[in-house]
C-alpha cells in the first residue's frame, strides 16, 4: 500500500515537474536482433506504450527500427543538431505527417486566398533591434503545451500570440484557451481538422475575447462550442497583423517586439526526432504546421537562431521548443519560417484601434 502510494506521488511530481528523463541509447543496442528488441521495450516501457496484439507489435517493431537507425546514423554526422528517440518512434513518417504536421496549412491558405500584402505592418520602420530576445525570459510565455492527436496547432500558434502581447501589455501571463478556438471559430476554420491563424484572430476580436486555459480547458477532441465555459476571465486584442512575407528581417522586427505566429514545413524526418542544438534542415517550405516565434539569437560560434514554440509536448526538442536557423539564403526562411507570419494587437488602452481587419 505504502510502496503504491509513493508511486503514484513521484509519477504525478515526474508529470508536474516535466522531468521525465529523455530516452538514451548506446550503440552496442543496435548490433543485433535481439538487442534491438530489448532497446523497443526499453522504450516502450519508457513511454508506458500500452500492450498491443503481436502483429501490431511486429510491425511497429519494424517502424522502431528505421527510426532508430535514422537517429543513430543522423547523431554520428556532425551536424549541429541532434536527434533523439522521442515518443514518435514508432510512427513511419507518413503518419506522423498526417497527425502532427496535419493542419493542412497551405490547404486552408488556398482556399481563404493570398493574405493583402497591402496592409500596414506597425513595426515596419522600428529600429535599434536587441541583438536577442527571448520572450520565454520576460515572463509572456507560458509553458509548452500538447496538441496530442488533434490537428488543431492553429490554435496552438494563435494562443501564444495571444498570451504573449496580453502578458507585454498588463504584466500579466494567462494561458488561454486553445479549445475555445477549436470549438468555437468554426467560421473557417475546421478544429482539429486544421485551419489557420488569421481567422482566429478575428474571431477573438470579434467574439468578444479568448477565455482562460483553466475555464475552457483541452480536450484534443472537436467538440460543440460551450459559451458558459468561456467565463468572464476573457482576454481582448484589437485585431492582428501579417508580417510583410518572405522577409525574415521583417520577422526580426516584428519577434523584438512581441511572440509571432507563423507556419513551417515540420513534417521531414529530423524534424520528427529533433533533440537540440540549431535545426539546419533539411525541410522545404511548403508549410504544413503551425507554431509561434518566441524569440532569437546566435550561437557562440556565430550561427543565427529563431527560438521556436512548437505544441508536441514538453520532450520534443528542447524542452518543447526548436532553434530554427535564421538568415538563410532563400527569403522564405528555414522551412518556411517567413512565409507567412502574423500577430495579434493589443493596445494598453482599451480604446480600439482605428485599423480594419
Ligand atoms: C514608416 O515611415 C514612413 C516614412 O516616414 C511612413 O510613411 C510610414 O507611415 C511609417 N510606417 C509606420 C507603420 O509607421
Amino acid at each position: 500500500m505504502e510502496i503504491k502510494k509513493f508511486i503514484c506521488l513521484s509519477l504525478s511530481l515526474a508529470l508536474i515537474l516535466g522531468i521525465v528523463e529523455s530516452f538514451e541509447f548506446k550503440e552496442e543496442e543496435l548490433e543485433s536482433e535481439e538487442r534491438m528488441q530489448g532497446l523497443y521495450e526499453r522504450w516502450r516501457n519508457h513511454h508506458n506504450v500500452a500492450e498491443v496484439n503481436p502483429r501490431e507489435k511486429a510491425q511497429r517493431f519494424n517502424v522502431f527500427k528505421t527510426n532508430v537507425q535514422h537517429v543513430h546514423k543522423t547523431n554520428k554526422m556532425n551536424k549541429p543538431y541532434t536527434l533523439k528517440l522521442n515518443k514518435f518512434a514508432t510512427m513511419t513518417n507518413h503518419e506522423f505527417r498526417s497527425t502532427y504536421a496535419g493542419s493542412k496549412i497551405k490547404h486552408y491558405r488556398t482556399l481563404r486566398g493570398a493574405r493583402n500584402s497591402m496592409l500596414r505592418f506597425m513595426y515596419e520602420n522600428a529600429t535599434n533591434l536587441p541583438t536577442a530576445i527571448d520572450w520565454r525570459a520576460r515572463n509572456a510565455v507560458t509553458p509548452p503545451k500538447d496538441q496530442g492527436l488533434c490537428g488543431g496547432c492553429w490554435a496552438f500558434s494563435t494562443v501564444v500570440a495571444v498570451e504573449g502581447i496580453n502578458a507585454i501589455r498588463t504584466n500579466k501571463l494567462v494561458s488561454l484557451s486553445e479549445q475555445h478556438l477549436i470549438d468555437c471559430e468554426t467560421g473557417f476554420n475546421e478544429g482539429c481538422g486544421g485551419g489557420l491563424m488569421e481567422p482566429a484572430f478575428i474571431f477573438i476580436k470579434e467574439s468578444g475575447g479568448l477565455a482562460a486555459e483553466e475555464n475552457y480547458p483541452y480536450t484534443s477532441f472537436t467538440g460543440t462550442c460551450d459559451r458558459s465555459k468561456i467565463g468572464n476571465q476573457v482576454v481582448t486584442i484589437d485585431g492582428y497583423e501579417d508580417v510583410p512575407e518572405n522577409n525574415e528581417g521583417a520577422l526580426l522586427k516584428a519577434v523584438a517586439n512581441q511572440p509571432v505566429s507563423a507556419a513551417i514545413e515540420a513534417n521531414g524526418h529530423d524534424f520528427q526526432f529533433y533533440s537540440k542544438g540549431v535545426f539546419t534542415g533539411g525541410c522545404g517550405v511548403d508549410v504544413n504546421h503551425a507554431v509561434a516565434v518566441v524569440g532569437y539569437g546566435e550561437t557562440p560560434e556565430g550561427t543565427k537562431y529563431w527560438i521556436v514554440k512548437n505544441s508536441w509536448g514538453p520532450h520534443w526538442g528542447e524542452n518543447g521548443y526548436i532553434r530554427l536557423q535564421r538568415g538563410v539564403p532563400n527569403d522564405e526562411g528555414l522551412c518556411g519560417i517567413a512565409v507567412e507570419p502574423s500577430y495579434a494587437i493589443k493596445k494598453k488602452s482599451n480604446i480600439p484601434m482605428n485599423h480594419e481587419l
